[in-house]
C-alpha cells in the first residue's frame, strides 16, 4: 500500500489541510454548542476531531461536556437545559430516546443535508430508522460500538499461565489463576451502568441471543422471571469474586487503566475501552488483547452513538447543518472512530487503517446482521425507553451489591420493573 492509499495518512492529510484552511477565516461565522459525555482520554481525543473539523470550516465550537460514563448525568443536565428553553444545538442522544425528544417537539430536521448527501443510500436501514422522527432525519450517527467485549493484558495472562477465555467457565478458571499469580482478575467500576454492562454480556452468554431479545428488548415477563434469568443472575453475581474490594464508584476508564498498567488482568467493557488503549499508544493484538465477551462469539450487542439536533434558528442552524454533514463524511468517520474504539456508522469505508479489534468488530457486525445475533444493548440505551432502562439498572445494581437478595427475588423485581413501565 502506498502512503497515499493509506486511509490513516489520508485522514491526517485531510485534517492538516482543513486546519490550514481555517487560518484564513478571521471571523467565525457561527457557533454550535454540543452536549456530550466524551471526557476520558480516548473519548476527548475523539470529540476533538469534530471540534477541529468544524473550526476548519470556520465555525465555532462550544464544548458542553458533562462527565459521567454511560451519560446519565449528561441526560439530567440536558433535560434541565431543555426545560428552561435553552437547549444546545446538538446533543449525544441515542436509540429510542431520540423518539422521546422528537415527541416533545424539540428536535429540528436535517432533511436537506440528508437528501444532498444521500444518507438513505449510505446508511443501513436499521440505523437510518433510529435517526428519523415522523419520517424526517433529526439525528446523525457517529459510530457503532460493540458492548460485548473482553479486554486483557497479555503479560498478566502469561504470568498466570492462561489464554484468553472463550466461555464463562474458562473466565472463572482464568480469573482464579490470575488471582493466584497476584493480580486482580477483573477490573470493574461499581456504578449502575457498568454493572448493567457486565450483566447483559453474562445474560447473552448464559441465555443466548433469542433469550436476550425476549428479556431485554421485548420485556417478556416469562423470560424476565424464568429459570434462565435466575441462572444468569447467579453467574453474574459470582463475577464479584473476580473483582477487587475498591471497585465501588470507580470510573470505567480507571478500570481500563488497571488493565493497561498490569495491576488487573481483564475487563468486560464496550469498545470505548479501546480508545483508552489507543490513547496509551498500545498495539491491539500485541500489547493488549480483545475478544468477544466469553460465550458471546455469535452475538453483537450494538450501541450507536448519535448526535440529535435541537430546533435552532439562523446562523446556529447553518452551523448545525454543517455539523451534521461533517459527521457522516469519511474524514470524520475514520479519524473519530480510530480514536473512539468504535467502527464507522457507514459500511462503505475501507477498514485497512483500523486495528485488528475494529476489523473483527466490522466482520462480526456484518456476520451477525446476516445470520442473527445482532442485538441492541440494554445497558447503553438501545433496547428500551429510558425509564424502563433505569428500572432495570436499579434491580441489577441492587442485586449485585446486596448481601442477601436471592436471584429469584431479583428476577421477580425485574418482571415488576418492566411491567410498571409498560
Ligand atoms: C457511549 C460511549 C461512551 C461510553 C462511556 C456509552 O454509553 O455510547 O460513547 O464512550 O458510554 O462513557
Amino acid at each position: 500500500m502506498t502512503l497515499l492509499e493509506n486511509p490513516l495518512r489520508k485522514t491526517a492529510l485531510a485534517l492538516a489541510t482543513a486546519a490550514a484552511a481555517s487560518m484564513t477565516f478571521s471571523v467565525q461565522a457561527a457557533e454550535v454548542e454540543v452536549l456530550h459525555w466524551w471526557t476520558s482520554g480516548g473519548e476527548a481525543r475523539a470529540a476533538n476531531v469534530l471540534k477541529e473539523l468544524m473550526e476548519a470550516e470556520g465555525y465555532g465550537w462550544e464544548d458542553f461536556a458533562v462527565a459521567g460514563g454511560g451519560g446519565e448525568t449528561a441526560m439530567t443536565v440536558l433535560k434541565s437545559r431543555a426545560m428552561s428553553g435553552n437547549p444546545p444545538s446538538a446533543a449525544q442522544i441515542k436509540g429510542p430516546e431520540i423518539q422521546e425528544w422528537g415527541e416533545l417537539g424539540l428536535l429540528g430536521e436535517l432533511d436537506e443535508v440528508a437528501g444532498a448527501e444521500g444518507w438513505d443510500e449510505l446508511l443501513p436501514p436499521t440505523v437510518a430508522d433510529v435517526m428519523r422522527h415522523n419520517g424526517s432525519y433529526v439525528a446523525v450517527p457517529v459510530n457503532v460500538h460493540r458492548v460485548n467485549w473482553l479486554w486483557a493484558n497479555p503479560q498478566v495472562l502469561e504470568a498466570a499461565g492462561v489464554e484468553m477465555p472463550t466461555t464463562l467457565d474458562e473466565l472463572f478458571a482464568a480469573g482464579e489463576a490470575i488471582r493466584e499469580a497476584g493480580f486482580i482478575p477483573l477490573a470493574h467500576g461499581g456504578q449502575a451502568w457498568q454493572d448493567a454492562t457486565v450483566f447483559e454480556s453474562v445474560l447473552l452468554a448464559s441465555g443466548g441471543t433469542e433469550f436476550y431479545q425476549q428479556a431485554m428488548v421485548e420485556l417478556d415477563p416469562e423470560a424476565l422471571g424464568s429459570e434462565r434469568m435466575i441462572e444468569a443472575l447467579e453467574t453474574f453475581k459470582r463475577l464479584r469474586e473476580l473483582m477487587d474490594a475498591d471497585m465501588s464508584g470507580r470510573d470505567w476508564n480507571i478500570a481500563t487503566s488497571m488493565v493497561i498498567e498490569g495491576s488487573a488482568g481483564m475487563q468486560l467493557m464496550g469498545d470505548w475501552a479501546k480508545g483508552e488503549f489507543t490513547a496509551a499508544g498500545l498495539t491491539a493484538g500485541e500489547e493488549y488483547l480483545c475478544a468477544a465477551a466469553p460465550g458471546t462469539q455469535d452475538a453483537f450487542t450494538f450501541n450507536i452513538d448519535s448526535l440529535a439536533m435541537f430546533r435552532v434558528e439562523g446562523e446556529e442552524r447553518e452551523a448545525q447543518q454543517a455539523l451534521a454533514r461533517l459527521v457522516l463524511e469519511p474524514t470524520f468517520q475514520e479519524a473519530f472512530n480510530l480514536a473512539k474504539g468504535s467502527i464507522p456508522a457507514r459500511p462503505d469505508l475501507d477498514m485497512n487503517g483500523f486495528d485488528a479489534c475494529a476489523q473483527q468488530s466490522m466482520d462480526d457486525f456484518q456476520r451477525t446482521a446476516e445470520e442473527g445475533g445482532l442485538v441492541p444493548s440494554m445497558a447503553h440505551g438501545m433496547a428500551v425507553r429510558a425509564d424502563v432502562q433505569g428500572a432495570i439498572f436499579d434491580v441489577v445494581t441492587n442485586y449485585f451489591n446486596s448481601r442477601d437478595m436471592a436471584a429469584e427475588e431479583a428476577a421477580r423485581r425485574m418482571v415488576n420493573a418492566a411491567q410498571a413501565a409498560l
